[in-house]
């Protein structure tokens, strides 16, 4: 598995598994379990996602059955927008966490939002880095002007920045951000959410026969060589494995231009963070 350096020395798998819009708890853990045995190594969730303890029930599980142990995962939660109004709520939202999960540290932790108090939470994210119980933290929709002024404001760089990244939503401002702050960008909905058909979309139909491989494993694989890290989510056996074979072919540079010409910008965005309504709904003010 391949992996990119973060800034605190440790290694990222450039390929992971998402567990968002998986409330049911059997189906979050036969789906990690699986991600496991097929050899993922990183997997995503968040408070907010409400599988915090079936993620740890499968970390567990992949241990007794010898498929691997906890330290050989890479494991990301997500602190929700809720408890970010300061330092003390999110170290017991961190506590929260672990306990769910059942584990006694993430490798990576994020904000969630870049809502409410975000300066004030950071600094129980590095409280909680500190005292080891947090080996990394990082960041989630910070778009590049608030990633801007956060990087140039707090004392720890972010590790990783996950935004929404995929052909219809390309954001190569972002990324040139988070290059010159040193920051991992990782790409949430990296097969687009379930959005925008991109299955049938002739761009990248072509190039998948090309190569003999699927739309999806060359969208991957478009993300993981512009040196992104993806996270795709499925409940179902069949496609985890076909997500995780996208290591025995590349993309011209010619084709990785070419599928970015997909590129809707903010109108191919999933979460309309720019949009008022949108952040009032994130914060639990409205039914927007
Ligand atoms: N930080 C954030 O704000 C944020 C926001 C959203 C997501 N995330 C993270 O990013 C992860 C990935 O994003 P996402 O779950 O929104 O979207 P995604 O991984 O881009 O797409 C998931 C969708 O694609 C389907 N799918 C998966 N593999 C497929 C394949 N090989 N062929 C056809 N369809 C396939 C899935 O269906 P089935 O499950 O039915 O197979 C599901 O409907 C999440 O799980 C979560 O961990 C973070």
């Amino acid at each position: 598995m391949d992996t990119i350096r973060m800034n605190t020395g440790a290694q990222i798998p450039v390929l992971g598994f998402g567990v968002f819009r998986v409330p049911e708890k059997d189906v979050c853990r036969q789906a990690v379990l699986d991600a496991l045995r097929t050899g993922y190594r990183l997997i995503d969730t968040a408070a907010v996602y409400g599988n915090e303890d079936a993620v740890g029930e499968a970390i567990r599980q992949a241990a007794e059955e010898g498929i691997c142990t906890r330290e050989e995962i890479f494991l990301t939660s997500k602190v929700w927008v809720t408890d970010m109004s300061d330092y003390d709520s999110v170290r017991r939202a961190v506590d929260a966490s672990l306990k769910k999960t059942g584990v006694e540290y993430f490798d990576l932790y994020l904000l969630h939002q870049a809502c409410n108090d975000y300066f004030a939470a950071w600094r129980g994210m590095e409280g909680a880095y500190a005292d080891g119980q947090l080996r990394a933290i990082g960041v989630s929709n910070f778009y590049p002007n608030i990633l801007t002024n956060f990087c140039e404001t707090v004392k720890t760089i972010p590790a990783v920045n996950q935004i929404e990244l995929h052909p219809y939503y390309v954001q190569p401002q972002a990324l040139e951000t988070m290059a010159y702050y040193g920051v991992v960008p990782e790409a949430w909905a990296p097969l687009g959410g379930g959005r925008y058909d991109p299955f049938h979309e002739p761009v990248l139909t072509a190039i998948a026969e090309k190569y003999g491989k699927t739309v999806s494993q060359v969208m991957l694989r478009w993300n993981v060589e512009r040196g992104v890290v993806v996270i795709p989510k499925s409940v179902h056996r069949e496609r985890i494995e076909e997500n995780f074979r996208i290591w025995d072919f590349r993309l011209t540079q010619e084709e990785v231009e070419k599928i970015a010409t997909l590129d809707m910008g903010y109108t191919g965005s999933r979460a309309k963070h720019f949009d008022p309504d949108f952040v009032r709904m994130v914060l639990g003010k409205s039914n927007a």
